[in-house]
């Protein structure tokens, strides 16, 4: 059954968002085979309403018309924009001029990015952790949450109904209009897929923001995306604090750092330096050293190993002046990690110009690894001398990942 017009997901908050049962790519990386939801709310006190976020421009229509079902524009006396990201800004220009007595409030970092977005001019207060704002008989406080997922998130707290406005922290993208977790499908693995590729490079930001979170009593969250988590809010907060804590598997298990050699090979040539690679990474105390084929991984995978890995080595041949597209690939589903810290180093064999691994290089500079000062090429088949290039290399990456002091760019 779906929701009406009017929902009330609390006596005193409105659902007031907007559904896209039809898109199927979001964000350009994530695919949302369930379709989607722009959440929006409305809280109302004694001396007025609340508008918490907006929709996408495209979904405009839907935001006013509930909107206009609950309130008079009159009545708005604050938009509170948890994230300014265009799928939940998008009605605001629009909503400023039907209401132009309401105060927008937005976090601290949104400040540079609001005129980026919004193109001109408008007026707008700040609110940090702390900062409240009365609606008479409601109390709405803030909580500074950023970089879920963007600098600007923050989250906010309605006191008497005990709702925690969390943005785009616990979203799904799971289009369904029973708009409750109780009462919708199974969205856990859009609950999760979400957190993966939304959260997971911000462990650490998570982790802060739960801690913010659990000050609070919640009763409900209420996040811009997907399900009203209204049946055991807390489940959703361990499912959280569960994912941003795992420890790596490997270091558990072995207390070593985990070097990780990912390649691929037209004629054996790469294939045969990363063997000596390895040969050499294995030979340093505390590093375990593993081989990956890159024609045969898939991209959870590669994000799941590219985790867990203290060192990231990708060899490439070159084809046509490049690295080949799986390379591309790998260091792509970097977008989804934190890279802080890692050492990375490329590699490859070449027949002419080889410079598949200075590209490598310099786009694992570009994400932040820690660097040995030079690739390792080599041209067609590697001789015996040249493999010991290659053992020495692997020793030397191996070396960098166990803090010993050698020259790397960072
Ligand atoms: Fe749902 Fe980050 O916008």
């Amino acid at each position: 059954m779906k929701i009406g017009d009017i929902t009330k997901i609390a006596p005193s908050v409105n659902f007031i968002g907007a559904f896209d049962p039809r898109i199927r790519t979001f964000d350009i990386i994530m695919k949302t085979a369930n379709g989607s939801s722009y959440n929006a709310y409305l809280v109302r006190g004694s001396e007025g309403v609340a508008v918490m976020d907006t929709v996408k421009k495209e979904f405009s229509d839907d935001f006013f018309r509930r909107l206009e079902l609950v309130c008079d524009y009159k009545e708005i006396k604050y938009i509170v924009l948890h994230h300014l990201e265009p799928d939940h800004s998008g009605a605001l220009l629009e909503l400023m001029e039907r209401a132009p007595e309401a105060k927008l409030i937005i976090s601290g970092r949104a400040v540079m990015m609001l005129k980026g977005l919004i193109k001109k001019d408008i007026p707008f207060e700040v609110a940090n952790t702390g900062k409240t704002i009365s609606l008479g008989n409601k109390t709405i406080e803030f909580l500074s949450t950023p970089f879920l997922h963007w600098p600007d998130t923050m989250s906010s707290y309605l006191h008497e109904e005990k709702i925690l406005f969390s943005g785009d922290v616990f979203g799904s993208h799971y289009y369904d209009e029973r708009l409750f977790d109780n009462k919708v499908g199974d969205f856990s693995y859009a609950f999760k897929y979400y957190y993966d590729h939304i959260m997971r490079p911000f462990k650490q930001y998570v982790l802060q923001a739960l801690k913010l979170y659990r000050r609070f009593d919640i009763t409900m969250i209420a996040p811009l995306h997907g399900p009203v988590l209204r049946t055991n809010p807390e489940y959703y907060i361990d499912k959280y604090a569960q994912w941003s804590s795992e420890d790596k598997f490997r270091k558990n298990a072995f207390g070593k750092k985990m070097l990780s050699i990912f390649y691929m090979s037209s004629y054996e040539n790469t294939h045969q330096m990363a063997e000596s690679i390895m040969e050499g990474a294995d030979s340093i105390d505390g590093i375990v050293a593993s081989m990956y084929d890159l024609a045969s991984l898939d991209e959870q995978n590669m994000i799941d190993l590219l985790e867990e890995s203290d060192a990231v080595l990708v060899g490439s041949p070159t084809i046509n002046g490049d690295a080949v597209k799986p390379a591309w690939d790998l260091l792509s589903c970097m977008a989804f990690l934190e890279s802080t810290g890692k050492v990375g180093a490329s590699f490859g064999s070449y027949g002419w110009t080889g410079e598949a691994p200075e590209m490598l290089h310099d786009r694992m500079r570009w994400l932040k690894f820690r660097l040995p000062s030079a690739p390792l090429k080599i041209k067609l088949i590697p001789t015996e001398e040249e493999l010991k290039e290659c053992y020495l290399f692997g020793a030397e990456v191996a070396e960098i990942t166990m803090g010993k002091m050698v020259e790397i760019e960072i």
